[in-house]
């Protein structure tokens, strides 16, 4: 006679227990994926499963309602307390006495968060560094003069396995009083620590602590900063919200900010200020959103590229602006959010990943957790477009990296009429080859210029955005008004009067102007502006197509805030990057914002990106003759005919 057979569902896990098993731990053993927070206590009721009764003939069981024990005081208490759907049981109470078949709801399974990556999704399993214990802890006596935390530390030991945790001052303070509240029931939040932190006990809550806690993905970057707030128990991302730097009254570009701080005694400290003031108000707007104290945001990751990354640690950029462009320190950090003057849960610790190299950021690292080049079976390039473009090429043999600078062109700085991504910018252009005319979109309306709502819908146009200037200059080239060297024709030579002199050379009138709204041009100086920069973001792909010895990649990733908005076709016509099967570039979004959120919600994951980053070979650019060779070669539009006669086909 064989003990009970149990079949979960939906995973369809099956395992003989002994009569008297209880169902959550015939679950664990089995590997099911069944919740608990107060450790089978009855009191989280994350346990929660839902049996079913019957004939089960493809399984060979009949499972019947006496198959388990019967309902006890515990769930009784819980139901009349906090009500639980009929037919529920909590599988820490009941218990196994014959075959039966459980079914694991959603919600009492371990949380899994599933994020976006380019080609496919990511499933992150909830591990974070932070998490909720729910403890019962012996009362002292006399004859066992032992302190209240080390009780608890015994406690936490034996009831969750959890060893050599340490509490803090902050934490002794709060300790007596809730172990007396709570009748000697606790929840406590631990961080766990990592190689280089101890875990440590960060709050004590009387009793069962139904709450929630939090931590903060944060990618700064040098224009703008975004952060999501996540709920740790779950993963969800509870609000997301971002700022302008407000460095960018220092400099608009990273090389800027460094010659701030080598021109201005006290600059870097001045910046630093700055960044971690506009880190507070952006924290407090996004507390302030979610409705949710600040001192409950436990923990905080931050992604940035190394110049941002030493001006938020307070440490001067000033190696970064010259070879060998050595960072303080290229390792992950663990630290407290006091020491980045981060006003959240006193005990909070930040995690900040590792960079790559003296270019090449924690943000870039951020991205390969999150696009995983070393796990592609194919050829991927990846580019993350800003400021300064930052480029992974790889698959499961090996991963390179390096930056191009690409300067601001592509943030529409440094062209006529250029802006940021805002309102009122034409971020979309089309031009008719036949007529040259074009049509556009603004940011902030859906309608095209040549609608008949355009112009109410879209309200005063005030500029052009990067995504908007790439797609003008693609779009002239494919209408023949610029021709492969950058120059903008004449009126005569191109058949259209939008074509007008300008200076000694020509330019292209893409919107009159009216009443509200200024005259804007694509200028010969915005097509070389554009040159320069897509030459250069080619130049540091194709290096590494070098060192990687292929002259084809298999697929192109675009990351960034702004890879999301520029269309694979013009970044192509332009010849941003190499040629590529057009249906084999996609955008991955804020991929580095993806990456921060993942080291968030998974510790392992920490340790993944780490181990990622010391097997990335680095490529520095500044110093590699070919880098010129390419860049000059790649400064036609596009750089290689054949792709251009194909997309224009
Ligand atoms: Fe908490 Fe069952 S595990 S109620």
């Amino acid at each position: 006679d064989q003990d009970p057979l149990v079949i979960f569902t939906p995973s369809g896990k099956r395992g003989h227990f002994a009569p008297g098993t209880k169902v959550l731990d015939a679950a664990r053993q089995l590997g099911v994926d069944l919740d608990s927070v107060c450790g089978g206590r009855g009191i989280c009721s994350k346990c929660q499963i839902q049996p079913s009764f019957g004939d089960f003939p493809k399984h060979g069981v009949t499972s019947s309602p006496d198959h388990l024990s019967e309902w006890n005081s515990v769930e009784e208490r819980y139901k009349s307390k906090r009500g639980m759907i009929d037919g529920r049981r909590l599988g820490c109470q009941a218990t196994v006495e014959g075959d039966v078949i459980i079914d694991v709801p959603p919600e009492s399974q371990v949380h899994k968060q599933v994020v976006r990556k380019s080609a496919d999704t990511r499933e992150i399993v909830m591990d974070p560094a932070t998490k909720l214990y729910y403890v019962e802890v012996e009362e002292p006596d006399m004859h066992e003069p032992s302190g209240d935390l080390e009780r608890l530390c015994t406690a936490l030991a034996e009831q969750w396995d959890l060893a050599h945790v340490r509490g803090d001052l902050r934490v002794l303070t709060q300790l007596q009083p809730a172990l007396r509240k709570g009748e000697w029931k606790v929840t406590v939040a631990v961080h766990h620590g990592d190689g280089l932190t101890e875990a440590r006990i960060m709050q004590v809550w009387p009793g069962y602590y139904d709450g929630a806690i939090y931590g903060l993905a944060i990618d700064l970057g040098s224009t703008t900063i975004a952060a999501h707030l996540c709920d740790l128990r779950d993963g969800k991302v509870v609000t997301s919200s971002g700022i302008m730097n407000p460095q960018i009254r220092f400099g608009e570009d990273l090389m800027s900010r460094v010659s701030y701080s080598m021109m201005n005694p006290g600059g870097a400290a001045e910046m630093t200020t700055a960044v971690r003031t506009a880190m507070q108000a952006l924290i407090n707007t996004i507390a302030a959103e979610a409705v949710i104290d600040p001192a409950l945001i436990m923990e905080a990751v931050f992604v940035a590229n190394p110049v941002m990354h030493h001006l938020l640690l307070g440490i001067d950029p000033v190696e970064l602006g010259q070879a060998p462009f050595a960072l303080a320190t290229s390792d992950a950090l663990t630290l407290w959010a006091t020491e980045l003057d981060l006003d959240i849960h006193p005990s909070a610790r930040v995690y900040i990943l590792p960079c790559i190299a003296g270019h090449v950021g924690a943000d870039a690292a951020a991205v390969a957790l999150s696009e995983a080049p070393g796990q592609s079976d194919d050829l991927v390039l990846i580019v993350d477009v800003g400021t300064n473009a930052e480029i992974l090429l790889g698959n499961r043999e090996k991963v390179l990296a390096c930056s191009s600078p690409t300067g601001p062109a592509f943030e529409g700085a440094q062209i006529s009429s250029g802006q940021r991504a805002a309102p009122g910018a034409i971020e979309r252009v089309e031009i008719d080859p036949i007529t040259k005319e074009p049509r556009f979109r603004v940011i902030g309306s859906e309608k095209w210029s040549d609608d008949p709502d355009f112009a109410a819908e879209a309200g005063q146009i005030t500029g052009i955005c990067g995504s908007g200037i790439i797609e003008a200059i693609a779009e002239m080239r494919m209408a023949g008004l610029v021709d492969a060297g950058g120059l903008i024709g004449s009126a005569e030579q191109t058949g259209t009067a939008r074509c007008v002199p300008e200076g000694r050379t020509n330019a292209y009138v893409l919107f009159e102007g009216d009443d509200t709204s200024p005259r804007i041009t694509v200028t010969n100086g915005d097509v070389r502006a554009i040159q320069l920069a897509k030459a250069a973001l080619y130049a540091g792909a194709r290096l590494l197509m070098d060192q990687m010895e292929v002259e084809h990649v298999d697929r192109v990733v675009l990351a960034g805030a702004f890879g999301a908005h520029i269309s694979p076709k013009h970044a192509m016509v332009l010849g941003m990057i190499p040629d590529c099967e057009v249906d084999k570039v996609t955008s991955a979004g804020n991929a580095a914002g993806t990456g921060a959120r993942i080291a968030l919600l998974n510790s392992a994951a920490r340790r993944e990106v780490e181990s990622i980053v010391r097997q990335i070979v680095k490529v520095e650019t500044a110093v590699e003759p070919r880098f010129q060779e390419h860049f000059v070669a790649a400064s036609n539009i596009p750089h290689a005919t054949d792709s251009y006669e194909r997309l224009r086909a």
